[in-house]
């Protein structure tokens, strides 16, 4: 039920890629490959072992027939988008609208049983993708928002408006759910002071660093880049998510020591940040370079638990936190946000 085709062409052989001094992209070697390869679960060992911590190297279509039933808390849908694109060994050419519908809606039929009734579903897409994502997701779930992340880069065109923006439909399987408003707050410079009668600042913080107010989050974020050459989390993977947003994601829609799940795990975000997160976690990626890099950030992660962008419990907006950490760092220490004021 895979959309991807095979290329005809050979991906193995190529030594490590060359690369500027301070690019911190994450790479596998050679002699890693080895110990990663053997800590992959196939859809046949699906039956044996526990799939919790685990990436599964295979077509998520297989493994939802044998995986156990209601277990999922969380799903992170991620599917290859409707529009042309290479993964790896793989190709995903842009079908029909109807037929990336179709497409979905069997999707959602094969994943929904292993979900518990309480389960968040979120879904990304384009905004060609996101016409099938709607139609499918309200014949399955309570369609509940769509996020718009504002995603900077982009190709420029000539006869059409530059395409900078994604959607995630937040989509729940019933109306009990976990929502968690106060993990995912916004810490925003105050553009405007007002005071109180008193002359106390009304609902923001005064600090040495400037004026900060945790606001709520809505469904239009701007404060989140793709990952790119400096950032620790980068991978090659064409399309990989920051660990910012999916961290959103997790926050407000499970809580700890629950089941998140993400049948599309490409390099491993979302297992990585359910694992910063303190969840459990459990992917499916189909080409193997992408699950082997799943696996070295997931040992990455145990001595590095950080998020960038997010820190004391609030999200930043872009640049924000870069100014407080220096600020701190001149005074020899990173300052938690109560200690600012
Ligand atoms: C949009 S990417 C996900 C990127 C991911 N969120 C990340 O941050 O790296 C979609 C991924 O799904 C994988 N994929 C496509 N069809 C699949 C299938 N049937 N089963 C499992 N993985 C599949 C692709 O190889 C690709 O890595």
């Amino acid at each position: 039920m895979s959309l991807l085709k095979p290329i005809d062409e050979d991906h193995g052989g190529k030594g490590p890629k060359k690369r500027a001094p301070r690019n911190r992209t994450l790479e596998v070697r050679g002699t890693e490959a080895k110990a990663f390869r053997e800590g992959l679960l196939s859809v046949e060992g699906l039956k044996s072992e526990s799939i919790v911590g685990r990436t599964i190297l295979g077509d998520c279509f297989q493994a939802f027939d044998v995986l156990p039933r209601a277990i999922v808390d969380l799903l992170v849908l991620d599917p290859p988008y409707n529009l042309n694109k290479k993964f790896g060994g793989s190709t995903f050419s842009r079908v029909p609208v109807a037929e990336y519908t179709k497409w979905l809606k069997q999707l959602f039929v094969n994943v929904k049983p292993l979900l518990k009734p309480t389960a968040t579903v979120y879904i990304c897409g384009d905004w060609f993708t996101s016409a099938s994502i709607f139609e499918a997701a309200s014949e399955h779930f309570t369609v509940r928002n769509r996020i718009t992340w504002e995603r900077e880069k982009g190709r420029g065109a000539l006869t059409n408006w530059k395409n900078s923006s994604e959607d995630i439909w937040f989509c729940t399987v019933s109306d009990r759910f976990a929502f968690n408003v106060d993990a995912v707050k916004m810490r925003r410079r105050v553009i405007a002071p007002y005071r109180d009668a008193d002359g106390q600042p009304k609902d923001w913080n005064e600090t040495g660093n400037g004026n900060f107010r945790d606001t709520h989050p809505s469904n239009l974020w701007t404060d989140i880049t793709i990952p790119f050459w400096s950032m620790p989390e980068n991978t090659d993977h064409p399309t990989q998510k920051s660990e910012k947003l999916i961290a959103k994601l997790v926050l407000a829609s499970s809580n700890p020591g629950e089941l998140v799940f993400d049948p599309f795990l490409g390099s491993g975000t979302t297992s990585v940040v359910a694992k910063k997160l303190g969840r459990q976690y459990c992917g499916i990626e189909l080409e193997e370079a992408y699950a082997l890099l799943a696996e070295k950030r997931l040992i990455l992660a145990e001595g590095d638990r950080q998020i960038q962008g997010y820190s004391e419990r609030v999200f930043w907006e872009r640049n924000t936190l870069n100014v407080i950490n220096s600020r701190a760092k001149c005074e020899g220490d990173l300052l938690p946000f109560d200690k600012l004021r």
